[in-house]
């Protein structure tokens, strides 16, 4: 096994039953092995630092229903709550103070916020700040608006494509919503000039390791700037309220893989990854991850984005959480980056 951990490391890619093989056969001293190689291959690329990123949940209205998510249009127990382009700017300045120099506006597919509405709220967020990056995670979109986005000084995009199986994709989603259209949005991101992130839950429902294959050589086709990578947590108001959580070894392992394949990629150690486990952050970033986005988000509506159970830092200022952050980062010998963290092929 360590002779395919050493084949990923060199030529960056497997064949597909190597990385069943690998994913299959993993254990404790292999996933040692995995990830300092991935710690190194990180540290060559970016030195020890982790990039920061603030995270603002704008609206947590959606109109899809995706099987595995809290803010699901049919959870009538959310309490739904949107921003305005006001606040939004507030948290940005918030943020800035604290040394962000990303903002990630995220949302759920929430027809309210038009493109005109869009393309204000990014031109004043990069007018205020010309010296940050400006990420949006807001879902499907046509090409038009893509574009309008980017012109209106975007520069990067977050769509997970949750699953590159076609057949488990419907078994996480309703009908309308189809995975041809999901790779369609992320190539035209992509061709767009976009920083383009896709990315998977791990231990979804139904999901297995060649499930897990597919999503890893997905990955290697489309060579995204970012991957998010952390488990699926249940939430107790969706039709996937009583299945069980991923498992933190297996997101770590993965996280790992990826390193390997992509040396080059945004990786965060996620919110979900830091929810299964007090350690779950530090213990990705030590796996290979790079980034992590705290929340920015105003503290009177933290409590209500809410994708899963038991979300961490829901009541937290965003003061306290870039300190709890600097600490547990400096802890393992990493240090907070001051700066927008760009993809090296885009620096
Ligand atoms: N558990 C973990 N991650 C989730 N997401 C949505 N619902 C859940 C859940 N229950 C993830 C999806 C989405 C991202 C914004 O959050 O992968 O793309
Ligand atoms: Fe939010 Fe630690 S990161 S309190």
């Amino acid at each position: 096994m360590k002779q395919l951990i050493d084949k990923l490391h060199k030529t960056r890619e497997l064949e597909p039953a190597e990385f069943k093989e690998l994913i299959e056969n993993r254990c404790s001293e292999l996933s040692e092995y995995l990830f300092a190689k991935a710690r190194a291959v990180q540290i060559e690329n970016y030195g020890n630092n982790v990039y920061i990123r603030g995270l603002i949940e704008f609206t947590n209205y959606c109109k899809n229903d995706c099987y595995y998510c809290g803010i699901r249009k049919s959870n009538s127990t959310a309490e739904r709550y949107r921003l305005t382009k006001e606040q939004i700017l507030q948290c940005c300045d918030t943020g800035y103070e604290l040394g962000f120099r990303t903002f990630v506006l995220q949302g759920g597919e929430d027809g309210y916020y038009t493109d005109e509405k869009m393309v204000d709220i990014i031109q004043s967020i990069k007018n205020n700040h010309p010296d940050c990056a400006l990420t949006l995670s807001m879902g499907e979109k046509s090409f038009e608006t893509y574009q309008a986005f980017f012109e209106a000084g975007a520069d990067r995009y977050l769509l997970r494509h949750e699953t590159a199986n076609e057949e488990h994709y419907s078994r996480l989603h309703p009908h309308n919503l189809l995975l041809k259209n999901r790779k369609q949005c992320l190539s035209d991101l992509k061709k767009i000039g976009f920083q383009v992130g896709c990315g998977f839950m791990v231990g979804s429902p139904f999901q297995n390791t060649d499930c897990l294959v597919e999503d890893l050589l997905f990955i290697k086709e489309f060579n995204p700037h970012m991957v998010g990578i952390g488990p699926f947590i249940p939430h107790h108001e969706t039709p996937f309220a009583k299945e069980k959580a991923g498992e933190l070894e297996l997101v770590l392992y993965l996280l790992g893989i990826v390193r390997l394949m992509l040396p080059e990629v945004l990786l965060p150690a996620t919110t979900a990854l830091g929810t299964i486990h007090p350690q779950g952050r530090e213990l990705g970033i030590l796996s290979g991850a790079n980034v992590v986005m705290p929340n920015l988000s105003p503290t009177d509506v933290r409590g209500k984005y809410l994708l899963y159970d038991n979300k961490i830092c829901t009541g937290d200022e965003a003061a306290e959480c870039r300190n709890c952050l600097q600490g547990r980062i400096e802890k393992i010998g990493y240090k907070i980056a001051v700066t927008r963290g760009d993809h090296k092929s885009k620096l």
